[in-house]
Formats: C-alpha cells, sequence, structure tokens
C-alpha cells in the first residue's frame, strides 16, 4: 500500500528487527509529522488535543462526528501494520470517498492516538484512556520510561501543556460514532478465504508488574546456600504464568529486567511483567492469582521479598451491535471476530458507539517483523472503511 511505503524506514530497529516506534520519541515524533502533512495536503483541519492525540478534521469539527483511526506508535521490534495500517486507511478512505464525490452530513474526523502500546511508559492506550478519564492524570503524568523520564516531561518536551493533561469531556462529546481499522492478529480469516471482517469483542486483559528483591552479590563468591538470587522466583513466575494458561486464557512474561544486571553479579531486583487475559474477567483473575500465589512462594523459598502491582485492566469489550448491523447492511455477510487484543476502540467503546475492521494477515503474527496484510487485501480495507463511513456519515 503506498501510504504504507511512506513510513518504511522510519524507527526501523537493527537490533531487534522491525520497528521501534515510542510516543513522543524522534521516529513518532516524524510520524506524526508525517500524518498532519499527508492531512493538510488533503484539505483536512489537524488539531492535537491536550492529551497529544491528533485529530484531522474533514467539516467543522463538532458534535455527532464519525471518527475513524488507530495509532502510530509500536511495541518494541513491532511489525509495520498494528496501528499505522488504522492511519493510512482512514486517510486513503477519505481519498476514495472523496473521488466519489461523496460529501459528509456529519463531521468526520482520522485521529490518530498517543501510546497506545505502552511501548514506553507501560500502560496501554494512554492516549485514550487520559481523554476519557480512564487514567488519572496525576498517575500519568508519573509514568515513566526505562531511563526514567516521566510522561510529563516526555509530553512537555513535545509541546504538550503537562498542567492540562486529563479528561477532555469536550473532545470525547464531539464523537458520534468510532471505527477503528485494524491488521488481524491471529489467524482466522486465512481459512476463510475472506480479507475483511469486524469485530465483535475484546478478551478482559491486564498487566502486573512484580518486582522482586533481593541481595546483589558476586557471582564467583558469594556461596551458593547463602544467597538471596531475584532471578530465582523470576524464573519460576515465568513458568508459573505458562502452567496457570489453560483452557484458553493467555498468561505472558515478554518483559523482565535484572538489576543491577551483569553477567558476574547476583541480581539485587529483578522486575517482571505479567500479561495476561482470557474470555472472561474471573477467568482471567484466577490466572493472574495462580500466578502472583506462586511468585510469593517462590520469593519466600530464595529469602526475597516480592512486590505486586497491577499496571493496568480492562474488562470485556462489546462493541456496538446496533454499528455492527449497519456495517453487514453495507459488507455482507462478512466474518465476526472476537480478539485478544486491545485497542483504543476498547477504550471509546464505554463511551460512545464503537466498532471494528480486520484486515487478513496471512501470517497470523502480530506485535512482531512478520506482521503483514497484502496489497489487495489492504485496498480491500480501505473500500470496506470507506463505505463504512459513507453509510455513517452520509
Ligand atoms: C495491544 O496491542 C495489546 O493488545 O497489548
Ligand atoms: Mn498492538
Ligand atoms: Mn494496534
Amino acid at each position: 500500500m503506498s501510504l504504507l511505503r511512506d513510513l518504511e524506514g522510519v524507527g526501523a530497529d537493527r537490533f531487534r528487527g522491525g520497528y521501534s516506534r515510542h510516543v513522543f520519541t524522534d521516529p513518532e515524533l516524524q510520524l506524526r509529522a508525517w500524518f498532519t502533512e499527508q492531512a493538510q495536503r488533503r484539505g483536512l483541519d489537524v488539531e492535537q488535543d491536550r492529551n497529544g492525540n491528533l485529530w484531522a478534521w474533514w467539516g467543522t469539527p463538532g458534535p455527532d462526528a464519525v471518527v475513524t483511526g488507530s495509532h502510530l506508535d509500536s511495541v518494541p521490534g513491532g511489525g509495520a501494520f498494528d496501528g499505522p495500517l488504522g492511519v493510512v486507511s482512514a486517510l486513503a478512505a477519505v481519498d476514495e470517498l472523496r473521488a466519489t464525490g461523496f460529501r459528509p452530513r456529519r463531521p468526520l474526523a482520522v485521529v490518530v492516538f498517543a501510546e497506545e502500546e505502552g511501548g514506553r511508559f507501560g500502560v496501554a492506550c494512554l492516549g485514550s484512556r487520559l481523554l476519557t478519564g480512564a487514567i488519572a492524570p496525576e498517575r500519568a503524568l508519573k509514568l515513566t520510561d526505562p531511563d526514567g523520564v516521566t510522561f510529563g516531561e516526555a509530553a512537555a518536551r513535545a509541546g504538550l501543556e503537562p498542567e492540562r493533561i486529563g479528561p477532555d469531556p469536550d473532545a470525547v462529546s464531539r464523537i458520534g460514532a468510532f471505527v477503528e481499522l485494524h491488521v488481524e492478529q491471529g489467524k482466522a480469516l486465512e481459512p476463510l478465504g475472506r480479507p475483511v471482517a469486524i469485530g465483535s469483542t475484546i478478551d478482559p486483559h491486564g498487566r502486573w508488574r512484580l518486582t522482586f528483591v533481593g541481595r546483589g552479590d558476586h557471582a564467583g563468591t558469594a556461596a551458593m546456600a547463602d544467597r538471596r538470587d531475584p532471578m530465582l522466583p523470576a524464573a519460576r513466575t515465568v513458568l508459573a504464568a505458562r502452567s496457570a494458561a489453560k483452557a484458553g486464557t493467555r498468561a505472558t512474561v515478554g518483559r523482565l529486567i535484572p538489576v543491577p544486571g551483569g553477567t558476574n553479579v547476583v541480581a539485587s531486583r529483578v522486575d517482571v511483567w505479567l500479561d495476561a487475559r482470557s474470555a472472561s474477567e474471573p477467568g482471567t483473575r484466577e490466572a493472574v492469582d495462580e500466578v502472583i500465589a506462586a511468585a510469593q512462594q517462590a520469593a519466600a523459598d530464595e529469602g526475597c521479598e516480592v512486590e505486586v502491582r497491577e499496571e493496568s485492566f480492562s474488562g470485556e469489550v462489546a462493541f456496538d451491535p446496533g454499528l455492527r448491523d449497519r456495517f453487514r447492511g453495507v459488507l455482507g455477510d462478512v466474518p465476526v471476530l472476537p480478539t485478544g487484543a486491545g485497542h483504543d476502540a476498547g477504550v471509546l467503546a464505554a463511551h460512545v458507539p464503537t466498532g471494528m475492521l480486520y484486515v487478513r494477515n496471512p501470517t497470523g503474527v502480530s506485535h512482531a517483523p512478520e506482521e503483514f496484510a497484502t496489497d489487495e487485501d489492504c485496498a480491500a480495507g480501505v473500500r470496506a472503511l470507506a463505505a463504512v463511513l459513507e453509510e455513517l456519515a452520509g
């Protein structure tokens, strides 16, 4: 897809492969500048809200707007499609609608949400959570990146006013409907031979941070029997996550940081992040409780302390059934898929009628460089999005 090709190379990560485009870092700011330029070229009016989300308006910003878009930030070493596909498809859908002479009766906006992945400050969908009041600004401002830079500091450097960060009911009240197009994360469409699907639900999911504290020491001289090595309970927690993940539950440790992190050093502290998801909230909580109990036992066995913090939790989301029916009215009998992936659409769904479209991913892989969609399927996604926007805004 040609608009997506414009972004190739921006934030390419030579160490991890794929892309690292974290909020308010150079690559992500470059993508924002690209978006602003593309939107202005189309005669859309671009504004940044007080939480760092970008809005490009076709028509006067106002109530009952039809809004579409996604995010431009990535996970560390992520794929090219998760986020950017929804943004470039929104711009391409505007082009497609314009080419047919369509004039929206309702204001239409393309939005780019900030820090959807939580790849820099740890809390996913930070921009949409702040917008809707799902996270307190006092907490968000204090979140830190791996270098100790706070969200407030990074936002100020990017030109935001930290004291204005927080719920923005005026911006929310303008949204009449929100539609997010996204690359499929999983492989349901390939066997069905279908390029596009409609979203039904998002599984409850969350992130927990377990901090194990022991005693740092010399790897060559500290007797094995005397050690209080936090890496041991950390390792047992990884195994506990795998065994807690039964019957459709997913539990993952994808990030673990030993401090100070030397080959010849017994760590003094290890931070472990647990990501857990399941079709039901009790199922998710049960798995997390099992992992936490195992972590506490493992810490006690090694003479270590453990502190557990829930960094974020998102309950089950069911997208608006009325909107889904209207999507099917214009798209026909396309598949309807649940997902285990979180999205800004999931945050918005608690406030405004919201729906999602997915574009087939033949690899089934996401959050990794193998994430993919063909040009033909991306074009089918743009046609589907344009048809849905025409239905909603016409
Ligand atoms: C976001 O992509 C998530 O599901 O974590
Ligand atoms: Mn993602
Ligand atoms: Mn995404």
